[in-house]
């Protein structure tokens, strides 16, 4: 079965081919960065022109790439939320009029649900059940996951995600947007210790979050006035340090709690290299796998909605052609059940 994955839920422009026999057979992304930087963050009217502009071209493309005709294609996948309204109708909207005009099915897959299973796409798939930790621009939660749809919520985050707390200081500290590649550049230069930030939560004794105190410390630490660019650097390095500590240590708590020794990490964030030494290191200590998406995968990308979509329509019956369609803004991903087959 070859799956064509849309992804339009946010700046971002994805779009895959992945066939349950011979894996992904092309992908192709347009970021939007470029366009919503001059804003400091996405703007949702753009973002949506852009994706109606930016699709079918794409979709053109890989076809071409993987030498396949449309009709070649058995059923579309595509992001029908959470994410941005606009942008979510236009890949649904696509995803429908392709599918019914091939006489094919159509799936909406949850976002954070393609980001979960984006690890089990690297050649060392892990196997279920394991602890997730899902960090991407808004969202920081813990899940246990024991199936494709079995997924249940172990810790989140009370007010900011963690890429929140990158963007958000970043935009304090005069850096572009997305936020987070940027503080951990500038943090290449910082001094470890020369400033503290609290870890909030870190002794909670729950596995939830809470990060817009450390957005709210940068604010006053840059009220206060940063001298020089080293400051802002030696800044940087903390907030990415705070972020890392608490993010590793309570991933650590979710595994000793659910007694599980696979961690998959998962979202934008999931591409900090920072995180990623830290987590390395942390499962030699403690005995337990981490295992990454591909770094092309962290991010948003339509791979990874192709791959859920096709497991998806794997374990049960085939759906019928669309006959309409609908997005879901806000759905919350522990309200995903299993495909019933
Ligand atoms: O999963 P994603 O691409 O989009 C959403 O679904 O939200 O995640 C975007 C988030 C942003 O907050 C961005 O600043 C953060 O991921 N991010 C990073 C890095 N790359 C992206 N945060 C820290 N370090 C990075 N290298
Ligand atoms: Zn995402």
């Amino acid at each position: 079965m070859i799956v064509l994955g849309i992804e339009t839920s946010c700046d971002e422009t994805g779009v895959a081919l992945y066939c349950t026999e011979r894996g992904l057979l092309a992908q192709a992304l347009h970021s939007q960065v470029a366009m919503h930087e001059r804003y400091g963050g996405v703007v949702p009217e753009l973002a949506s022109r852009d994706h109606v502009r930016r699709l079918l071209p794409l979709t053109a493309q890989i076809l071409d790439e993987a030498g396949l005709p449309i009709d070649g294609v058995d059923a579309i996948a595509y992001t029908e939320g959470p994410g941005l309204a606009g942008a979510l109708l236009v890949g649904a909207s696509v995803a429908a009029s392709i599918a019914a005009a091939l006489d094919k099915p159509a799936i909406g897959i949850h976002h954070l649900e393609g980001h979960l299973l984006s690890p089990l796409l690297s050649a060392d798939p892990p196997a279920f059940p394991f602890v997730a930790l899902l960090v991407s621009g808004g969202h920081t939660q813990l899940m246990r996951v024991d199936g494709v749809g079995r997924y249940a919520l172990l810790g989140d985050t009370l007010d900011d995600a963690a890429g929140e707390a990158f963007d958000k200081s970043a935009k304090l500290l005069g850096l572009g947007y997305p936020g987070g590649p940027a503080v951990a550049a500038l943090a290449e230069r910082g001094r470890p210790g020369a400033c503290a930030l609290p870890r909030p939560m870190l002794h909670s004794g729950d596995l939830d979050f809470s990060f817009s105190g450390l957005k709210t410390a940068v604010l006053t630490a840059v009220r206060r006035g940063l001298p020089d660019e080293q400051a802002r650097a030696d800044l940087a390095l903390e907030l990415q340090s705070a972020i890392v500590d608490v993010l590793v240590a309570k991933s650590v708590a979710a595994l000793q709690a659910t007694g599980l020794e696979r961690l998959v990490i998962a979202g934008g964030v999931s591409a900090n290299r920072r995180l990623r030494a830290r987590l390395d290191s942390a499962q030699q200590a403690h005995g337990f796998r981490v295992h990454f998406p591909e770094a092309a995968l962290c991010t948003d990308n339509g791979a990874m909605i192709a791959f859920a979509g096709a497991l998806r329509l794997a374990a049960g019956p085939m759906p019928e052609p669309p006959t309409g369609f609908g997005v879901r803004p806000r759905w919350p991903l522990d309200e995903l059940s299993a495909p019933t087959g």
